[in-house]
């Protein structure tokens, strides 16, 4: 019989040897396996029960929550990752993700900074009645939006608005308090002044740090701003920048911000490779993107049966899985953006929306799976959990 291939590798005497030592020896290595069962999860667990322990008001409409777990140690993460943090509002058990602010070289605790979205059910329920002693529960930190030195230029240029800020401040802490050999731009949007959250801590970092930009943009500054103001237009960026080579451009913020955003940048030619984003939610209106199909009004009622548990109501404007939560049934979820196919459902009849963007894998199309967090229903609809 010819020689595998494999045993030309280097270290596969070592490993041969080893196995061969441990059948003589009758080693159990279930046992083994399940202490690395233990570590995997220590270091990527499905929950964390996170007791917050401060509470810090940011701007009128911000606070920052200061979190730790419940079953200690808090599991490391790379600075731009989330938690998915899942509460019970009037009777509905539902979740959303938010960004980890606290930089990951310290692991005592994580912050997460959250600003209230007029009529939103969660942001609403923390700042108004989360305090300091109570216990949430959420996922482990999870998300792809984070700096990889191997495939990423060592100039980040971050592009944020309004709470789109928080992955941010936790890169940005990391690079700075571990001296890391990397440069950042950061252009930050808010409508009003008072809105901007660590304003004055990104002002004192960049008058300190030389490898740290801060550029504050005001769409409706008070008298007297000598900033930018406006939007963050491809314009402002190349004219601040100069070079726009040799960067890798991160965007993160609420949906209209990246519609804006996203042709602005792809308008100065920076290829989609160079380009990374996390959107946070929605657009508040999901009947207003370009794509909706006009004949389907947002209040349209239709039915969706669930394969083998019964049936409800949904209004088209809303969310499948929100239409789920609503009626009882709890899905896996985390990112609530159609990116991390978490809450996928099988689609068995009946059509949906999904917004352009969503990330389905291509097997799923071909098997009728949708991602429920991004999809909206435009007829009656039969499905499988
Ligand atoms: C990966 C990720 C990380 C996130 N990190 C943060 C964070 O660090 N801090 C933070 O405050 N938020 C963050 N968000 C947004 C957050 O998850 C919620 O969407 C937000 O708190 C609103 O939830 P809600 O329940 O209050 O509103 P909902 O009840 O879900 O929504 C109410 C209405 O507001 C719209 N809407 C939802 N979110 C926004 C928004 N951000 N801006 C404008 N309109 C919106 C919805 O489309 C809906 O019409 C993140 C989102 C993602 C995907
Ligand atoms: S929760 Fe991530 S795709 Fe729906």
């Amino acid at each position: 019989m010819s020689k595998a291939v494999f045993t030309d590798f280097d270290g596969y005497q070592e490993v041969a040897d080893a196995v061969e030592m441990s059948r003589k020896l009758g080693t159990n290595f279930t046992a083994k396996r399940d202490l690395a069962d233990q570590y995997i999860k220590r270091l990527h667990p499905p929950k964390m029960r996170l007791r917050v322990t401060d509470i810090f008001d940011e701007t009128v409409s911000t606070k920052t929550f200061r979190m730790v777990s419940e079953d200690p140690p808090m599991p490391p993460f790379q600075a731009g990752q989330y938690i998915a943090l899942a509460v019970e509002v009037d009777g509905v058990r539902t979740s959303r993700p938010y960004s980890i602010a606290s930089p990951p070289n310290q692991l005592g605790f994580y912050d997460i900074t959250v600003r209230r979205v007029d009529d939103g059910v969660v942001s609403n329920y923390l700042l108004d009645h989360v305090r300091k002693g109570d216990v949430l529960e959420s996922t482990g930190p999870v998300g792809e939006f984070y700096h990889n030195p191997i495939f990423h230029k060592n100039t980040m240029v971050c592009i944020a608005g309004g709470c789109g800020i928080t992955p941010f401040m936790s890169m940005i802490r990391e690079i700075l308090e571990c001296d890391i050999d990397r440069t950042v731009h950061l252009f930050y949007g808010n409508k009003d002044f008072e809105d901007v959250i660590f304003h004055e801590t990104f002002q004192w970092l960049s008058e300190r740090f030389e490898n740290f930009h801060y550029y504050p943009v005001i769409e409706e500054p008070p008298e007297g701003y000598d900033g930018c103001r406006g939007f963050i237009t491809g314009k402002l960026v190349k004219e601040t920048l100069g070079d726009l080579d040799d960067k890798t451009y991160y965007l993160c913020g609420p949906r209209a911000m990246y519609d804006f955003c996203l042709p602005e940048l792809e308008g100065l030619g920076i290829p989609r490779s160079r380009l990374r984003r996390e959107v946070y939610g929605a657009l508040p209106d999901i009947t207003k993107d370009v794509s909706w199909p006009a004949e389907v009004k947002g209040d349209a009622s239709f039915t969706v049966q669930v394969q083998g548990k019964g049936s409800f109501a949904v209004k088209a404007s809303d969310s499948l899985l929100t239409a789920l939560e609503k009626n009882g049934f709890i899905l896996p979820v985390q990112c609530r953006s159609g990116e991390c196919s978490m809450c996928r459902v099988k689609l068995l009849g009946g059509k949906v929306f999904q917004p352009p963007g969503v990330l389905l894998r291509k097997s799923d199309r071909k098997l009728g799976y949708i991602h429920s967090c991004a999809a909206y229903p435009l007829e009656n609809l039969e499905i499988s959990l």
